[in-house]
C-alpha cells in the first residue's frame, strides 16, 4: 500500500449506505462524506421517511450519486433490476441509522424500498447502526429483530448511551459516523474475492448435545455464530467450505455446504470425513464428557441425589493434529474464564496446531451468544495478536487475514 493508498483506505471499494427515517439521519451525511474521501464509491439509499429529515439532495451531492428510494427507480429493465445489481456488486452495505421499523423489515424479509429489497439482494457484509429512543431499543420486539438480524449473519453495531432527541438520557443514540467507519474498515473483506478460491476449508460450529436419556441432555450455550462468520468470510473470498453444525438456529451462508450432527462423536466422524481439508477452523465447542450410559427410555426420579458417570469423549482436533498432513493449518479454539494464555499455548503445543484463538467468556460483549466478540490469536510461531471487541463477522476476517497472511 502507498502512502497515499493509507489515506484512502477505501479506494476502489463500492459501499452501500442505507439511510432510514430517524432524526439520526443527519449523521448519515457525515459518514457518506467520511467514506467518499476515504476513496469509496457510495451510493445512498433511503426509505421514504429518510427523506423527510435529510433531503436527497445533501446525500445526492456529498456521493455524486442519486440516492435511491424507491424498489424500482424508472421504467427500464436496468432499473427494474437495479436491486440485485446492487446487491451483488457492492463490497459492504451499511444501514446507518436503521429505524426499529426498518429492523423488523429487514429481519421479517420485506422488501418494499430499495434499501429493503437490496438487503435481500446483498451478498456483502451488511452492518447495522440502530438508532431510536431509549425505550424502542430496549423493546424485546427490537431485541428480537436484532437477534435474528445477527443469525442472518448481519452485523450489528449497538447504539450508545447519551442524551436523546426525545430528551429523555439512555440507549438508543447512533454512534458517531468515525466509530462507524472504523467499523466498516474492520467488516471489509481485505482480500479480492477470489483470494482463496485454491482452498478446502472445514469448519465446525456451535454446540454438541450429550444425551443423558430421551429427553435430558448435556450442552452448552454455543450459538455457532463464530463459526458460521469464519464460513461465510471464507466463503466471500471464494473457498470451498464444508460446514460441520451442532445445533443452531443460524441459516448457513449461501454457496457453504452444511452437515448437521448432534453428539461429539457424529462430529467427530463428519470431521473425518472431511479431514483432508487444506485448512480446518474447529470453533465448535465439543462436550469434552458424555454419559457413560446413556438411558435408552426416560429416567423416573428416585431420591435426593443423582449420580452421573461421564466417560471423555475423542478430543476430535488432538486427532487432527496428530494426523495433520504437510502444508495443512489448524487451527483451534479456547474458552477460558481467566487471562488464558498460558493454557492457550499449551493447547496449541498438544493439539499440534498453527493457530488458537483465545477467547475470555467473562468479557462483557463477549463469548457465547452475543454477535461481538474480544479474542487474542495465539500463531505456533510465537506471536500474540489481541484483537479489539468487533463484530464476529469482523473477527473473522482478521483472523483469516492472519491465518492466510498475504498469500
Ligand atoms: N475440541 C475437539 N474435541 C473435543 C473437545 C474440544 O476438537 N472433544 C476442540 C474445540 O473445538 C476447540 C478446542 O478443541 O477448538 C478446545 O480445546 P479444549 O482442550 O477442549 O478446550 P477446553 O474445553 O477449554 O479445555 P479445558 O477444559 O481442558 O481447558
Amino acid at each position: 500500500m502507498t502512502p497515499h493508498d493509507a489515506n484512502l483506505p477505501l479506494k476502489g471499494r463500492f459501499l452501500l449506505l442505507g439511510v432510514c427515517g430517524s432524526i439520526a439521519a443527519y449523521k448519515a451525511a457525515s459518514l457518506a462524506r467520511l467514506c467518499t474521501l476515504a476513496g469509496a464509491d457510495v451510493q445512498v439509499l433511503m426509505t421514504p421517511a429518510a427523506s423527510r429529515f435529510v433531503a436527497p439532495l445533501t446525500f445526492g451531492t456529498l456521493s455524486g450519486r442519486e440516492p435511491l428510494i424507491e424498489v424500482f427507480p424508472g421504467n427500464t429493465p436496468e432499473a427494474w433490476t437495479q436491486h440485485v445489481t446492487l446487491g451483488l456488486s457492492a463490497d459492504l452495505f451499511v444501514i446507518a441509522p436503521a429505524t426499529a421499523q426498518t429492523l423488523a423489515k429487514l429481519a421479517h424479509g420485506f422488501s418494499d424500498s430499495m434499501l429493503t429489497a437490496t438487503a435481500l439482494s446483498a451478498r456483502c457484509p451488511i452492518l447495522v447502526c440502530p438508532a431510536m429512543d431509549h425505550d424502542m431499543a430496549l423493546h424485546a420486539a427490537v431485541a428480537a429483530n436484532m437477534n435474528r438480524l445477527e443469525e442472518y449473519g448481519y452485523s450489528i453495531l449497538p447504539p450508545e448511551h447519551g442524551p436523546l432527541a426525545s430528551g429523555l438520557v439512555g440507549s438508543g443514540r447512533l454512534p458517531q459516523p468515525e466509530k462507524i467507519l472504523a467499523t466498516i474498515l474492520e467488516l471489509l473483506p481485505t482480500k479480492s474475492p477470489g483470494a482463496l478460491s485454491h482452498l478446502r476449508a472445514l469448519v465446525t460450529a456451535g454446540p454438541t448435545r450429550e444425551h443423558i436419556d430421551p429427553i435430558r441432555m448435556l450442552s452448552n450455550p454455543s450459538t455457532g455464530t463464530m463459526g458460521f462468520a469464519l464460513a461465510a468470510a471464507l466463503r466471500a473470498r471464494g473457498a470451498d467450505v464444508t460446514l460441520i453444525s451442532g445445533p443452531t438456529s443460524l441459516q448457513a451462508p449461501p454457496g457453504v455446504t452444511r452437515i448437521d450432527v448432534s453428539t461429539a462423536e457424529e462430529m467427530r466422524r463428519a470431521v473425518h470425513v472431511h479431514e483432508d481439508a487444506d485448512v480446518v477452523f474447529m470453533a465448535a465447542a465439543v462436550a469434552d464428557y458424555t454419559p457413560h450410559a446413556p438411558a435408552d427410555h426416560k429416567l423416573k426420579k428416585q431420591g435426593s441425589e443423582l449420580v452421573l458417570r461421564l466417560r471423555r469423549t475423542t478430543d476430535i482436533l488432538a486427532g487432527l493434529g496428530a494426523r495433520k498432513r504437510h502444508g495443512q493449518l489448524l487451527v483451534g479454539f479456547a474458552m477460558e474464564t481467566t487471562d488464558g494464555l498460558v493454557s492457550a499455548r499449551q493447547k496449541l503445543e498438544a493439539k499440534n496446531l498453527d493457530f488458537v484463538v483465545l477467547n475470555n467468556v467473562t468479557e462483557s460483549g463477549s463469548g457465547f451468544g452475543f454477535g461481538s466478540n474480544r479474542v487474542t490469536v495465539l500463531g505456533h510461531n510465537g506471536s500474540v495478536d489481541r484483537l479489539p471487541l468487533m463484530p464476529k463477522r469482523a473477527v473473522a476476517e482478521a483472523l483469516l487475514d492472519r491465518v492466510f497472511g498475504d498469500s
